[in-house]
């Protein structure tokens, strides 16, 4: 046991990190609604302490505060329909200038159009990776119809796949959990279409870039991990 140890000190997660911590890493999590961008996202963060921004909760914590952006950006999101550019470039533009981004971050559901990546490019911030969660449209339905969030820390559960250890309670931190109202079958459908539509001519654009590599966003919560790492290494 010892001698394995001292053959091999170094454990993946080490390298991985080392790898990580010797340069600023950029990361887009791409994928349809429900592919698992944010449970991925959360991961990352705990293993490389970079930020994960999220524009989906960012709105939704302007929703919930009814400041001007959530007020504008409240219908859109309710019928599941993207934000209009303006908007979110413009959030985005400042939360990227935060201190806590100067050694990397993780986007979460931005950019989501061409022209919101050409705004990255513009503003000459250099992507290291886009990684894109492959996942079919009949998983995307069960993940998002029985996903619930931590209303107080965000944690993400479903009421199959991840339930928590009491019905309704966050086990990080005993909030109460909440389904999103564009959660519903309906509206995912309609997201699904929306992401069809208007974010999958991003494939195209990241692919020439180079940087864009796709992992099966099925199975298991740790194995989906694992191959992301792997396109991290
Ligand atoms: P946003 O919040 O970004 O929603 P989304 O892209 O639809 O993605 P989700 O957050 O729904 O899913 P996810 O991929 O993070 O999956 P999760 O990890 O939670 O955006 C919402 C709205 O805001 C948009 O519709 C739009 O209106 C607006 N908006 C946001 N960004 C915008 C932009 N850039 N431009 C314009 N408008 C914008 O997982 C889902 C469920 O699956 C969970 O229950 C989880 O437990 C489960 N699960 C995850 N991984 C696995 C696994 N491996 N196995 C089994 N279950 C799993």
């Amino acid at each position: 046991m010892q001698k394995r140890e001292l053959k091999n000190p170094e454990s993946r997660d080490t390298k991985y990190r080392k790898a990580i911590s010797n340069s600023e890493i950029r990361i887009i999590l791409f994928g349809p609604p429900g592919a698992g961008k944010g449970t991925v996202a959360k991961r990352l963060v705990e293993r490389f302490k970079i930020p994960q921004i999220s524009t989906g909760d960012m709105l939704r914590d302007a929703v919930s505060h009814k400041t001007e952006m959530g007020l504008a950006a409240e219908d859109y999101i309710k019928k599941g329909e993207l934000v209009p550019d303006d908007i979110i470039i413009g959030i985005i533009n400042e939360r990227i200038k935060n201190k806590d981004c100067e050694q990397g971050f993780i986007l979460d559901g931005f950019p989501r159009t061409i022209n919101q990546a050409k705004t990255l490019e513009k503003a000459g911030i250099k992507i290291d990776r886009v990684i894109k969660l492959d996942v079919d449209s009949e998983t995307i339905i069960k993940r998002n119809t029985g996903r619930r969030i931590c209303k107080d820390c965000g944690a993400i559960y479903h009421i199959k796949n991840h339930p928590p250890k009491k019905e309704g309670i966050c086990d990080k931190c005993q909030g109460a959990l909440y389904q999103r109202e564009d959660d519903c079958e309906e509206y995912v459908r309609h997201r699904i279409d929306v992401y069809l539509k208007q974010t999958i001519p991003l494939v195209d654009f990241y692919e020439k870039m180079g940087i864009l590599a796709s992992i099966n966003g099925c199975g298991d919560e740790n194995e989906v991990f694992d191959r992301l790492l792997n396109v991290l290494k």
